[in-house]
């Protein structure tokens, strides 16, 4: 798996990052679906790959996915990894100060983080979600402030789409007082939610951010196991969600499935690998986080690294099922070199 560069930070990573949101998750109807030893197992193979970029959060599986990724990084020499954690969520539910971006709050999590995760330092922190409650100005001067104790490498911002302002106006209050800057962007991004097309996608090449989706096979609908009518046919934790059929398993998605089947057949791969690879082809995607349940789910999504599309392929898998701003005259995407320096 090759390395690529974070953004424009000074750091290189894999360009499939493993995402490990479904350590410890207990679904609605109470099954977990990745328990301790198969979360081993998953980073053990994503290892074996070639992959060295780990992507969590503190509330994935209430703490437990930082916990067991810790345990297995203790066997291992931690600075090979490059390891990205989130704060935002509540965990503490009752506690007002137990959720957002609230000083009290970020200070309370990077030590919980650190802690579990048996590390001294993230290589990127990302906030999972805007907070309104907070002065931009206090979290942006907090997270800074793990930036200069040692704490945090980089800081990123996770699915703020369509607000691109967002971003740009927590960087304008780092660049005016000196602080830290976002320099990577998670936005959910796949062939069939294309959402960050147009103005998002836009302010990440004018800024050169890292772009680094989630949910990229659609929460598993773009590996092509969902018939139409018949979701709990499927091995799949979203035979217990309402919300995955009623949001994926539409006419409209079915299409670009077609087109996906055709492409992933003219090139000898599976349709899973091809919405990856996609993504490699993608000049403004630094790498997108593969999810799997199962080992077997990761081999293939990442056997995609060895998947190669052409430009017309890449061009009709995009124009399968078009994001809202497609056909819409827009500024030129990239900025000019230097302007942003400061960021
Ligand atoms: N920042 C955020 O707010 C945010 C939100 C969501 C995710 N994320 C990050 O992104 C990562 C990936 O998200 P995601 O899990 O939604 O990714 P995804 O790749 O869209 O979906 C992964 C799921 O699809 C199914 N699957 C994957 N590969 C398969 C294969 N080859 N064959 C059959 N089924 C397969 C598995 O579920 P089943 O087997 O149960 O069907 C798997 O858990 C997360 O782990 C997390 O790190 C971040």
């Amino acid at each position: 798996m090759d390395y690529v560069p974070l953004g424009r930070t000074g750091t290189m990573v894999s360009e499939l990052p493993f995402g490990t949101w479904r350590f410890g998750r207990e679904t609605d109807a109470g099954n977990v679906e990745i328990d301790c030893q198969r979360a081993h197992e998953l980073l053990d193979a994503y290892e074996a790959a070639g992959g060295r970029f780990i992507d969590t959060a503190d509330m994935y599986g209430s703490g437990k996915s930082e916990r067991w990724i810790g345990e297995w990084l203790a066997d291992r020499d931690r600075e090979e990894f490059v390891i990205a954690s989130k704060i935002y969520w509540p965990v503490r539910t009752g506690e007002p100060n137990g959720r957002g971006l609230g000083r009290k709050h970020l200070r309370r999590q990077i030590d919980l983080i650190l802690d579990r995760l048996g590390t001294d330092y993230l290589d990127l922190l990302y906030i999972h979600r805007w907070d309104d409650a907070t002065p931009v100005r206090e979290f942006v001067r907090t997270l800074d402030g793990f930036v200069e104790s040692g704490r945090v490498n980089y800081l990123g911002s996770s699915t703020l789409w369509p607000n691109a302002w967002k971003v740009v106006r927590a960087n304008a209050v780092a660049d005016e007082y000196g602080y830290e800057p976002f320099t990577v962007v998670q936005p959910r991004y796949n062939l069939v939610d294309r959402e960050i097309e147009g103005p998002y996608l836009e302010m990440c090449a004018e800024y050169d951010l890292g772009v680094v989706p989630w949910s990229p096979l659609g929460e598993g609908f773009l590996t092509g196991k969902y018939d139409r009518d018949d979701v709990s046919s499927v091995d799949s934790r979203a035979a217990e969600d309402d919300r995955f059929a009623e949001k994926y398993l539409s006419d409209e998605n079915f299409a670009a499935l077609d087109v996906l089947r055709a492409v992933a057949n003219e090139v000898g791969a599976s349709p899973a690998q091809v919405a990856i690879a996609w993504h490699l082809h993608h000049d403004l995607v630094t790498g997108p986080i593969v999810g799997a349940r199962t080992v077997a789910q990761l081999e293939e999504n990442l056997a995609a690294a060895d998947v190669s599309l052409t430009d017309d392929q890449f061009d009709r898998l995009a124009a399968a099922k078009p994001g809202p701003f497609a056909g819409i005259e827009s500024a030129p995407a990239r900025g000019i070199d230097g302007r942003y320096d400061t960021w």
